[in-house]
Order: structure tokens, then C-alpha cells, then sequence
């Protein structure tokens, strides 16, 4: 089959963010422990961290990893992780039944935030608490001095204030395995009152007030416009969070996701910009789309333990994961990219370990899973200004959505470089597709001939594929020969199930 792309810098939609590429770390699982931190480990440095991940965090090219959850930040005590590590307390972990030493907490989580150069995103627990422990922890990260908690952070070597900006008041709360789950109603003053009084600490932080789980909560849509209602002027963001995977062995309405996830933000934000309507104000309200990604909740990896088994970072949620998910990656990148006008940050959930792209061993390697790749490249490429493709495709019919195009596509152009990227999926499941994508206003615009033409494609034969500690490489990112030019006209031809 053939499709055709135009590409045209007049359809600008706004800036690539950097704040689109990040990730998630969760105290779950072996996210932080074994994860990040593993202190005997080989590869570990003074502080514990794993360089071996830190190496993998730097080439994924990670922009803001959000931290310490997720359904465990509903239940958590910060102060439980500062001061001299003999001293902390083991704690229960509701969230996931598991027991945390507190071997790590905000000075460790941002020492290694420096250490990955990346910016933090930091949540409070509107769980079991409310607007004075918020209040508590931001004065400890971002006051410099002379105040109880600010003299505790630098007591506890660090010197400078953390100057966070970014945070989430709280996870998740529309969900009922929320710990201190709220109705709408109570949810929004909860977090209009710790936001306003946060402000008064530190107006320059930017807040992201909770939005839905995700797009099939009974409640969603209602819940954004209650919340907003309330919290508008008192917050720049509102979450969005949705995970998806082959359900029923429906693959080709799993190939489809991102037609969910394009539906979600646009609900988002029709439901936003009402609240701004009634409100009749200038202010919007962006978009964080702090957890994404492929999950097989279904699996048994999911189950937390049981009983009176409390475990330290037991295996949970590691999904592996294969070559149609990473496509399906690839395709969630394109739907945010595609939103940049109101889409202003987004996280990977997670980083590592937990339904993550880097994986590793306890006391042995860390290596890439398939979704990675997709990840790092568009981190990589996407630069300057995000273009809406025009897109001629062949369509196929999904159980879920309908028929949809096989093809989809964003791209986006550094104005001064003109260099410009095509992220492109095909989600048909069987054969191979030809576009050709129609340059000629690219050229024109800037004047210049088209020069250096080359594409990239991550596929394989069997799309189940998988990869292992010991072989994350047999199917990687390959040259695409098929990449020509005549003219304004580039042509590629990509197999089903790519990126
Ligand atoms: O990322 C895993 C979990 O998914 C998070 O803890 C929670 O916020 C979401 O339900």
C-alpha cells in the first residue's frame, strides 16, 4: 500500500518541550532499590547510584523524572528519608505491600536528578496528609535558610536550596485504590488550599493539579471541570494518565492506542478551556501526561504480595516488553509531540525496572529494552518546532476504535537549522507500506534545497521479539535503504508493525 505526509512549516503548533521527554520513579518494585540505587553493586559510585543506569538515563535522553509516586506517595512520609540513613524507619508500603527502609528520599533522589541531568518533579501525598506536610517539604527543598527545615536540609549537607520547580499535588486521587481517595468536590479544595498556601513559600513553583487515571474512569471529564472549578487560578497543569496493552489478544486495537490517548488530551483540554470559558479568563491550563506507557496489568507481575509478606523491592510490574511495543511507544511519543500546544510535560512511567526501558539484574547488568529505542531517538531528533503532517493513509479496522489510518506521523523542524524530523508508525499488521512525503513548502520556504535525506526504522520479522540481560541487541534501530529523494518528493518504504 502507499500513503503520503506533507510537511509544512506554516502548520507550526508550538515549540518542542524538553519537558515532554520524561520518566517516572516510583519507590516500587526494584525502581529505586536495584534500581537506581544498589549500593554493592559493581558499577555503584560513593553515593550508591548505579552509573551503569545513570549511562542508560543519559542516552535515553531523559528531560524530568517525577518522583517518589504514584499510589506510594499517597501513603509517604517524607521526612522518613532525610538524616543519617542508620536512623530512618522501615516502613509499610500500603500501596503495593511491600516494607521501604528509606534508604533513599528527597536528598538522595535529587543528588541523583544532578548527577542524570535532569530536572525533578516532585509530588506531595494528599493521601494521609494534607497542606502543612506539603508546606514542610517545600520549605526543606526550596527556602535557603534559617528556617527549622531549610536549616535541617542544610544540616543534612546540602547547603544550597533544591529550587523544584515543578510539582504534583498529589496521585491519582479520583482512584478508589487511592489511599485517602477523594470525591471531586474534595479533592479540589484539598488541593486549591496546598496550592495557595505552597505559593505563599515559593510563587514561582508551577503546580499540576490530579486529573483523571485514566480516559474510562467513571468520572472523567466530570472530575477535570469540578477540580479546575475550583483550583484554576491556583494551578498551571492538570494531570493525565493512561497505560495500555494487548488486551484479549486484540492486536491490532492495541497497535491503535494512541487514538485513545489523542482523544484523551483533546477531552482534557475541551474541559479545561470550558472551566477558562465560565471563568472568562486568559489563563490555560496545560497538560501533564505524567504517566504513560505500555502496561500488562493483567499479568502476575502486577500482584502486590499478600498477607503478612511485606517484602523490600520485590519483582513487581516488570513487564518485558516486545516490538509492537515499542511501536506503540513510538506512536503515545508522536500523540504528545502532536499536542505541544497543550501537552507542557510528560513522564514515562517508569524508568527502570518497573514497566521501564532500562532494565537491570541485582548484582549484574542493566540493559535496554525494546521500548528504549524510540524513546531515545525521538528524544534525540525532535528539536525546534512541531509540525501537524498532513496524512493521506490506508485505514484498518480496530474492535475499539473503528477504522483508522495504519500510518501516523508528526515531525518537527529546527528553524535554524532547517533540519527537520519525521516520526512516523505503521500499524498494519501485515505488509509494507511506501509514503512519500511532500517537501516542497519546506524547501521553498526557507529556499533552499533539500540535502542529506536518511531514515531509521525499528522492526522485526517477529514483532514478539523481546529482548534479554544477554542479547538487547540482536533487533536494534536499523539504516532504512529505502529512503530516496527525487525532487521535493522523499520515499521510504516501512514494514508493518514499525517505527
Ligand atoms: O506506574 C504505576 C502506577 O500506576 C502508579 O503508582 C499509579 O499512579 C498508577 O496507577
Amino acid at each position: 500500500s502507499t500513503a503520503r505526509l506533507h510537511l509544512d512549516p506554516a502548520f507550526t503548533v508550538g515549540p518542542v518541550r524538553r519537558r515532554t521527554f520524561g520518566a517516572f520513579v516510583e519507590h516500587l518494585g526494584r525502581c529505586v532499590y536495584e534500581g537506581i540505587y544498589e549500593p554493592e553493586h559493581p558499577s555503584a559510585d560513593a553515593d550508591g547510584f548505579r552509573t551503569d543506569v545513570l549511562e542508560l538515563t543519559k542516552e535515553l535522553g531523559v528531560s524530568s523524572v517525577r518522583y517518589p509516586g504514584g499510589n506510594f506517595v499517597s501513603g509517604y512520609r517524607w521526612e522518613d528519608g532525610i538524616g543519617p540513613r542508620e536512623e530512618r524507619p522501615v516502613r509499610l508500603d500500603l500501596a503495593w505491600h511491600s516494607s521501604d527502609p528509606n534508604h533513599v528520599g528527597v536528598d538522595e533522589y535529587m543528588a541523583w536528578c544532578e548527577k542524570a541531568g535532569v530536572e525533578p518533579m516532585m509530588a506531595v501525598n494528599l493521601g494521609t496528609r494534607g497542606v502543612q506536610e506539603a508546606l514542610d517539604l517545600l520549605e526543606y527543598c526550596n527556602v535557603p535558610g534559617g528556617t527549622y527545615w531549610s536549616d535541617l536540609r542544610r544540616k543534612n549537607g546540602r547547603e544550597e536550596p533544591y529550587r523544584i520547580t515543578m510539582w504534583c499535588l498529589g496521585n491519582e486521587m479520583d482512584g478508589p485504590w487511592q489511599i485517602g481517595h477523594k470525591t471531586a468536590e474534595e479533592y479540589a479544595r484539598l488541593a486549591t488550599e496546598t496550592a495557595r498556601a505552597m505559593r505563599m513559600i515559593d510563587p514561582t513553583i508551577e503546580l499540576i493539579v490530579c486529573g483523571s487515571s485514566a480516559s474510562d474512569m467513571e468520572t472523567f471529564g466530570a472530575w477535570e471541570a469540578t477540580v479546575l472549578n475550583e483550583a484554576y487560578e491556583q494551578v498551571d497543569m492538570i494531570s493525565a494518565h493512561a497505560y495500555y496493552w494487548e488486551k484479549d489478544g486484540d492486536l491490532a486495537s492495541f497497535m491503535a492506542s494512541a487514538v485513545n490517548m489523542d482523544h484523551f488530551i483533546d477531552s482534557v483540554t475541551a474541559a479545561a478551556d470550558w472551566v477558562r470559558a465560565v471563568k472568562k479568563t486568559d489563563k490555560r491550563i496545560m497538560i501533564s501526561f505524567d504517566e504513560w506507557n505500555v502496561w500488562y496489568m493483567d499479568r502476575a507481575e502486577s500482584v502486590p504480595p499478600k498477607g503478612d509478606d511485606w517484602p523490600v523491592a520485590p519483582v513487581l510490574l516488570e513487564d518485558h516488553y516486545n516490538v509492537a511495543d515499542a511501536v506503540v511507544v513510538g506512536n503515545l511519543l508522536i500523540s504528545l509531540l502532536r499536542h505541544t500546544d497543550r501537552v507542557a510535560s510528560a513522564s514515562l512511567a517508569q524508568l527502570v525496572n518497573v514497566i521501564a526501558p532500562i532494565m537491570t539484574e541485582k548484582s549484574g547488568r542493566a540493559y535496554k529494552q525494546t521500548t528504549f529505542h524510540p524513546f531515545a531517538l525521538t528524544s534525540q531528533f525532535a528539536r525546534g518546532d512541531v509540525l501537524q503532517v498532513g496524512i493521506d493513509s490506508p485505514t484498518m479496522t480496530t474492535a475499539r476504535f473503528g477504522e483508522v489510518p495504519t500510518i501516523d506521523a508528526v515531525a518537527t523542524r529546527d528553524p535554524d537549522t532547517g533540519e527537520t524530523s519525521v516520526f512516523v508508525v505503521n500499524r498494519a499488521l501485515e505488509g509494507e507500506t511506501t509514503i512519500s512525503i511532500d517537501t516542497r513548502a519546506l524547501t521553498e520556504w526557507a529556499d533552499t534545497e533539500l540535502t542529506g535525506v536518511s531514515a531509521s526504522t525499528y522492526a522485526h520479522s517477529d514483532h514478539t521479539w523481546q529482548a534479554t540481560a544477554d542479547d538487547d541487541a540482536t533487533v536494534a534501530v536499523q539504516t532504512n535503504e529505502s529512503a530516496t529523494r527525487e525532487g521535493h518528493t522523499v520515499t521510504v518504504t516501512v514494514p508493518a508493525i514499525s517505527w
